[in-house]
Order: C-alpha cells, then structure tokens, then sequence
C-alpha cells in the first residue's frame, strides 16, 4: 500500500510535496504528472493497482476535468481520500464536497500546510479502511441514536455525550459519531480539544444537495475512533439551521454509524425535539437537586403527552454522591424510573472538560470513570426490544412544536 498518489500533477506539485515530508514520507509518493484530460481509465487502473491512502487531483487539470476525476475516484474507491489541488474561489469547495473530495488546498500552500492536509487525509483513510474492513460503511447496520438530555443546563449532558461516545470508539472504532445538537453553545469539539475545520453550518450550507457525501467531509476524527460533527462557530449560525435539515442528517449517520450520539441544548428547543424524534433511545440526565428533579419529571410528562414514548428511556443520575439530602430512592420515586446509572462529583470532570481529554481517557481509575464505563457496558447490552417511531409520535411532535411557536 503507497501512500499519496499525485493525479494530474505538474512538477511544481510534486517538488511542494516531496519538500513538504522533508523526505520522511511513509509509504510511497507516486506521481502522474501528465495533463492529458482523457486519460481516466489508465489513473484509476494505476490507483487499482498502488492502493494509495491519498489522491491529490491538480493542479495541471481544468476545474471540471479535475472535479470529474475526483468523483470517479470517489466512486470507485470509497476507502481513499481525495484532496483537490486547486485555488479556492468561484465555489470550488462547495462542489468538490459534492465531488467526494475530503480537502482542497492551494497548490501554492506553504509545506506545513500542505503536510497538515495531506495527513489529516491519511488519517481520515486509514479510518475508512477500518470501517470497511468491520463492514460498517454504508451499510444498513442496526444503528442506535441516543439523544441526551435534561430539562435543566449544566446537568452534565455534555460530560456524559462525550465521556460515552469516546467509550463506545474506544469498543468499536470508526462506529461511533457523536453530533453537536446543542447549534448555538455547542461544545463538544473543546471537551474532545479539537478544532474542527468544518461544522455543522458547513453540512446545511449545502441546502437540498446535502447528502451523505457532504456530512462525512464535514466529520472530525478523534483520535480514540470516535467521529465528531461540531456545532456552528457562531450562535448567529445557529439561525440557518432547520429541523428538517437535522432530521436528515442523523438519518445519513444512522446509515453509517452503529452508535449516533445527540448532545442537546437544554430544555425542549426545536433541535431537541427533533433529536429524541429521530432516536431509538433517549439518555435523560439530571443533577441531584429538587429543582432538577421536579423540572424531570415534568419534561417526562410532556413527552407522554406528546406521544414521545416508543424511544428506549434510561436515566443517568448525575452528581449522585451530593449530600443535599436527597436520597436515590426519594429521586426514582419522584421521576417514576429507576436509575440505570449513578455518577459520582468529582473535581476530575471539569478538569478534563476544561483540559480536552475524556476522563475515560485521562483518569479511568477513577469512581467517576468507572461510572461512566458502566454506562458505555449499558449501551453496548443489546436491547431486548426494537422501537420505531409511528407516525402519530410526528405528528404529535409537531403539533407540541407549533403549540410552543405560538406561545
Ligand atoms: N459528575 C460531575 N462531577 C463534577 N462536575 C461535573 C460532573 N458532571 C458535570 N460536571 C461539570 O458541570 C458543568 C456542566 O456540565 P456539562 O457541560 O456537561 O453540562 P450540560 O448539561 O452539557 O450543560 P449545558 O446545558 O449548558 O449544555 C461542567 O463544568 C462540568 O465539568
Ligand atoms: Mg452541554
């Protein structure tokens, strides 16, 4: 297996890149630097035959020629990673997304930025090719979509999204996606320190050509396995966001992922409401205080009342170890569910939040961790039942939804 492919290069490209690995380029650099714009077949035979992890495409092709190849190779080998070699501008990027290209970088990018792209597809290829190798791309596996939420903020629902969702890649990488529901304060890439170059706003910006292609573009790795689907920068960006939009969205990663994990805002905004519409199970988080226990049970009224009740419920009691004077069996009797998980304080959670680094990763020795370990083993127990939305949970959904609109 080599390791970057130069499609339609010219010897400027090729000399960028050879200076760019400063010679420590694992695998091997092969480069076709011929222009001729009919010459297809012959570049996907010599990918057949290198199995390259990266495809530069350009910069010696015209746009489209060179977008054309980019979805012929896109096509045809699913597992690599195409970057387009081009000046960005005129759109380019929006329809190199729809050509299946993961990057375009500037033929006249300096060698660090050049070498960052150039890995971070690497990366992201090797990490298809574990997917493919555990049959989970694009496959109709029988995926679960957790939406975590609480009607109170600071429940933990974040600290619990992203200690769970790492925990699941760390059993099954490449399988598990975590998505930022929470538009406008979303922050899920700081608590995995991560600064993605596309979010959320990128996905929807690409209106009704929005497809599968376009949301893998616009995942994150991390390096546990997990994949990561951020909120928008800005909470202005919040606004181009539709429910419809996210509804499709989790519809494209269910198709891909076996495990989609829904970190909401909390409360009942649209984009919660729309989560728990889309997932088969939902993962209810509250503190360990009388007001968050009230407003509990009342948000799990309101889901009977609105017909939200086929989705699997579990209850992760968060803060359990508080000494408010609140017993477990006072707060199950209130919320009328049991609790499946309790998690313990500790000062170890917003240290690793503020820090970037899961505590599952950072301190699994820890109460806390083995807390949320249990509620990894949880989630990986295969349920003992299978719910599917009916078309009077919509319903009964959008009816809520018009009601709040109103108010
Ligand atoms: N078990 C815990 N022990 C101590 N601190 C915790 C625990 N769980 C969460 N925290 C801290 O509480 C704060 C809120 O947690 P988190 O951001 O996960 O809540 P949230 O429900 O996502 O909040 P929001 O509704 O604002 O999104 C953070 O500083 C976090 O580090
Ligand atoms: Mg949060």
């Amino acid at each position: 297996m080599s390791g970057i492919f130069l499609a339609g290069s010219d010897d400027s490209w090729e000399e960028s890149v050879r200076k760019a690995f400063g010679g420590t380029i694992s695998g091997e650099l092969r480069a076709w630097n011929e222009s001729s714009e009919d010459d297809t077949s012959k570049t996907l035979g010599d990918i057949r035959s290198i199995e390259p992890l990266v495809v530069t495409v350009g910069p010696a092709l015209g746009t489209e020629s060179a977008l054309k190849l980019c979805s012929e190779i896109d096509e045809s080998f699913p597992e690599i990673c195409v970057v387009l070699v081009s000046e960005p501008g005129d759109g380019v990027f929006e329809r190199a997304l729809r050509s299946g290209v993961r990057d375009v970088v500037s033929p006249l990018a300096d060698g660090s930025e050049i070498r960052e792209t150039l890995d971070r597809a690497k990366d992201t290829a090797l990490k298809r090719r574990s997917n493919l190798s555990s049959g989970t791309l694009n496959t109709e596996t029988q995926s679960r979509v957790i939406a975590v939420v609480s009607p109170k903020g600071g429940a933990g629902k974040t600290a619990i999204s992203t200690n769970l969702a790492v925990g699941l890649a760390q059993q099954l990488p490449g399988q598990v996606v975590v998505m930022d529901l929470d538009v406008q304060f979303g922050d899920v890439g700081h608590a995995l320190r991560l600064l993605p170059e596309r979010t959320l706003s990128d996905v929807v910006a690409q209106g009704s050509r929005l497809d599968a292609t376009v949301v893998k573009a616009c995942l994150t790795p991390h390096p546990s396995g997990l994949f990561v689907l951020s909120a928008p920068d800005t909470p202005a960006e919040a606004d181009d966001v539709s429910p419809e939009q996210i509804t499709k969205i989790i519809e494209i990663l269910a198709k891909d992922f076996k495990y989609v994990i829904l970190d909401t805002a909390a409360g009942l905004d649209e984009f919660t409401l729309t989560a728990m519409e889309s997932a088969t199970d939902l993962l209810l988080v509250c503190a360990t205080d009388v007001a968050s226990t009230r407003s509990m049970r009342k948000e799990i009224e309101a889901f009977d009342q609105i017909g939200l009740t086929t989705q699997r419920r579990h209850f992760a009691l968060n803060r359990a170890d508080a000494r408010v004077g609140l017993e477990i069996r006072d707060i199950e009797g209130t919320i009328g569910m049991e609790v499946n998980v309790a998690i313990p304080s500790s000062r170890n959670v917003p240290l690793s939040m503020n820090q970037g680094t899961p505590i599952l990763e950072s301190s699994p020795r820890t109460p806390v961790a083995r807390a949320y370990g249990e509620l990894v083993n949880h989630f990986l127990a295969p349920p003992n039942d299978s719910p599917t939305l009916t078309t009077s949970t919509e319903a009964a959904v959008s009816r809520f939804r018009r009601k709040r609109e109103v108010r």
